[in-house]
């Protein structure tokens, strides 16, 4: 089972990351928790998308409760439909909790992500260790390497690796 402490280790890791990012996509952002989480103490504007228009829904809804520091809104789109011209500006960052596995093609969701950052903007991969994953769920998942090797792949640079909590991990590549 998922534990506290991953969830907790996750937040402050994304926080910290995301840090004066000005403008994330939260790519498979579900139901909006890490959105809201994120706009709750920072000042920043987020792009959600996912393309279970269910989730999306109920994201915008808990986003309309009370003020928050930030902003987010949340569309449905397939990750691998990403398109530059979608969005006004550039984002600085992207990130993708939980939800790298689940993407029916990673090599274009990747490219088209990084289509859409800044120079110098990052792409942050959260996810569990395919072990760890076996024990919430049936979904296979990437070992870290392979992740690495995916964006390495499509063109990110300066990949660094981090080991969040047990069972827990993430990447994080750069646009250069
Ligand atoms: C396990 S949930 C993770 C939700 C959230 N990011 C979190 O950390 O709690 C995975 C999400 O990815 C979404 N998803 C799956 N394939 C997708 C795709 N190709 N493009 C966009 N979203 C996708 C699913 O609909 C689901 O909401």
């Amino acid at each position: 089972m998922e534990n506290s402490n991953q969830i907790k280790c996750l937040k402050q890791f994304l926080k910290r990351e995301v840090g004066h990012s000005k403008r994330i996509l939260d790519i498979g952002c579900g139901d909006g928790a890490t959105a809201l989480y994120l706009i709750s103490s920072l000042n920043c504007t987020i792009q959600g998308i996912d393309l279970d228009a269910g989730r999306i829904h109920r994201a915008n809804e808990k986003f309309k409760r009370k003020p928050r520091k930030g902003f987010a809104v949340c569309n449905v789109l397939k990750a691998e439909n990403l398109d530059r011209n979608f969005f006004k500006i550039p984002f600085n960052a992207v990130i993708v909790t939980h939800a790298f596995h689940h993407l029916s093609n990673v090599r274009e969701a990747l490219v088209k992500s990084k289509n859409v950052l800044t120079r110098n903007g990052k792409i942050i991969i959260a996810e569990y260790t395919r072990q760890f994953g076996e024990k919430i769920d049936n979904c296979p998942r990437f070992s870290i390497e392979k992740i690495k090797l995916l964006v390495i792949k499509a063109g990110f640079q300066k990949i660094k690796r981090f080991n969040l909590a047990p069972g827990l991990f993430a990447i994080i590549g750069f646009k250069i």
